[in-house]
């Protein structure tokens, strides 16, 4: 008996034992900044850009009261790499998980933070990402347990590209006829810094721009990593880009890439690291160079033709003066369109010992083209010839309460037209829009190959970087030209393929990825390049909906969900 009542007392405060929470109050408005010395409007978190870094440690809750003190727009954030196991509404995909909060009004987020790794948030809402609602956020591994990798202190990179233009002009340019491309951005930033028009490099390099004329404690000063000689260092990098891939390069250093996605991977060591849009990595550099000396880091465009200069700053050993300049130029960016030296990139990257293994077979595929097409004389981008609209009723609300009207329940198709040929611009070019979205029973293994095309021009085919929410999955392989069903799949990696959010899509080839549908909710998958998501490249995957649990009602007063929870509140 009194064996049974220790038993009890025991249950009884491991479950009262209070979880860790960090709390937040977060404010969003727009204010005047100098990102890349240039004033303009940019969205700050309680008055900084970008905004604070959530640190925790993995099992903790993270509770943030987020305020929109924006007077035209509404407001929501996305936690990037965060499942949001078991709170799908917590997820912070406007129209998909949440309505947007109201200018005036304050919404709270909560979620568990369930494993260490490198990730980051940004804003979900119309192009906000790319006014710099964004921060990072880094969760350090639980209280008592050990950090596998070992260094001496780390940095944290969020990597991101900043255009003088404001966002509402980019989005009014992309939705009018005929669309008006956004270009390439103008500067790219490293923890929100960078700078227009001039290079730190001047001296030593040949790029025709002048010095750099900005002053220590400006806005746009590059923060200098300050490191002391033979240690290691753990550098977190993150890209939130909303076009540019990019590549970091450390001078007189290598890499050695041990984290991607939030996910430990098979360390191997590089001289420069290619980052798309949605990644996350850490690497570990040591500091084996001469310690009188500083050295360039630099961060290139990949990708797209180089239109924008690479951001520059220094790794300054304590012992030489901050203010030394390298002597030699800074590292060059691998060339643009060696997309071959990407892809052997990508294909360097292979899970750690004991990480989970992708079941071996699926249960459901989509494979899945994409390409650019025209609505009415509009831009657009379609997956499987859909462009998707994003309805006015979060789906996550539809499907839980079953609203017939809120969205087309009929699934978008699943593969598209054998025949199709996508080496060349799309015969038919004319494209649909739709809001139906993939449900999927609970706990099945899906496959998802995406398959890139040209694009509306001869000879155009870019890179698309894939980001699912509520996941991470298994990147089980790429390939050249058509995804060829029946054979490819031999090609898979099944042994030791990453676990990963976001995937890159080379042009004219394919990314085949698997997940199993254990995280019951809505999840956005979509191409992080803003702009195209913005255009349509994206789709909605649903699971689980019977297990779909509490969803705070405040997540719902928009849309026919508003107009049903009053009713039913009525009753
Ligand atoms: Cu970081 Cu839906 O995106
Ligand atoms: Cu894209």
């Amino acid at each position: 008996m009194a064996v049974l009542w220790i038993v009890v007392v025991a249950i009884l405060i491991i479950h009262t034992a209070p979880v860790a929470t960090k709390e937040y109050y977060w404010e969003v408005e727009y204010m005047f900044g100098m990102p890349d010395c240039i004033e303009g409007p940019i969205l700050a978190i309680n008055g900084t850009f970008p905004g604070p870094t959530i640190h925790a440690v993995a099992g903790e809750t993270i509770v943030i009261h987020l305020t929109n003190k924006l007077t035209t727009e509404g407001l929501v954030i996305h936690w990037h790499g965060i499942r949001q196991l078991g709170t799908p509404w917590a997820d912070g995909a406007a129209g998909v998980t949440q309505c947007p909060i109201s200018p005036g009004e304050t919404f709270t987020y909560k979620f568990t933070v369930d494993k260490p790794g490198t990730h980051f948030y940004h804003g979900h809402f119309g192009m906000q990402r790319s006014a710099g609602l964004y921060g990072s956020m880094i969760i350090d591994v639980a209280e008592g347990q050990k950090e596998r990798l070992r260094y001496d202190g780390e940095f944290n990179l969020l990597l991101s590209d900043w255009w003088h233009e404001s966002i509402l002009s980019q989005e009014i340019g992309l939705s009018s006829r005929p669309m008006r491309w956004i270009g390439e951005a103008q500067s790219i930033l490293i923890n929100g810094r960078g700078q227009f028009n001039c290079s730190l490099a001047a001296q030593v390099s040949n790029i025709s721009l002048p010095m750099c004329t900005f002053k220590e404690n400006d806005q746009c000063a590059p923060q200098k990593l300050n490191v002391e000689p033979n240690k290691t260092y753990r550098i977190r990098l993150a890209s939130t880009t909303a076009l540019a891939s990019l590549n970091l390069a450390v001078q007189g250093h290598k890499l050695v890439v041990v984290e991607a996605d939030g996910n430990y991977i098979t360390p191997f060591t590089t001289d420069d690291i290619d980052i798309y849009s949605g990644e996350s990595y850490s690497v570990l550099l040591t500091t084996d160079q001469d310690p009188s000396q500083n050295y360039w880091i630099s961060v290139g465009v990949r990708g797209r033709k180089p239109k924008t200069p690479p951001a520059l700053t220094i790794l300054n050993y304590v012992i030489a003066p901050a203010s030394k300049l390298p002597s030699s130029p800074p590292p060059v960016t691998p060339l643009w369109n060696d997309f071959n030296r990407s892809k052997i990139f990508s294909k360097k990257i292979y899970a750690a010992m004991g990480t989970p293994s992708p079941p071996l077979k699926f249960r459901k595929r989509l494979i899945l083209l994409n390409t650019q097409n025209k609505l009415d004389g509009f831009t657009k981008w379609s997956i499987n010839n859909v462009s998707l609209t994003v309805p006015g009723t979060p789906y996550l609300g539809s499907v839980k309460y079953k609203l017939k009207n809120a969205f087309n329940w009929k699934s978008p198709p699943r593969n598209y037209p054998m025949d199709y040929d996508i080496m060349n611009p799309p015969p038919f070019p004319n494209t649909t829009q739709g809001n139906g979205i993939f449900i999927f029973p609970f706990n099945v293994t899906v496959d998802v190959i995406i398959q890139n095309a040209n694009a509306l021009d001869a000879n155009a085919s870019e890179i698309h970087p894939w980001h699912l929410h509520g996941h991470d999955f298994w990147v089980l392989g790429y390939g050249e030209g058509k995804f060829r069903s029946g054979i490819d799949e031999k090609s898979y990696n099944l042994r030791n393929p990453p676990l990963r959010n976001t995937v890159a899509l080379f042009p004219y080839g394919w990314t085949a990825l698997r997940f199993v549908t254990d995280n019951p909710g809505v999840w956005f998958f979509h191409c992080h390049i803003e702009p195209h998501l913005h255009m349509g490249m994206g789709l909605v995957f649903a699971e689980g909906l019977k297990r779909i649990g509490y969803i705070p009602d405040e997540a719902l007063g928009c849309g026919l969900t508003k107009h049903f929870l009053m009713n039913r509140n009525r009753h």
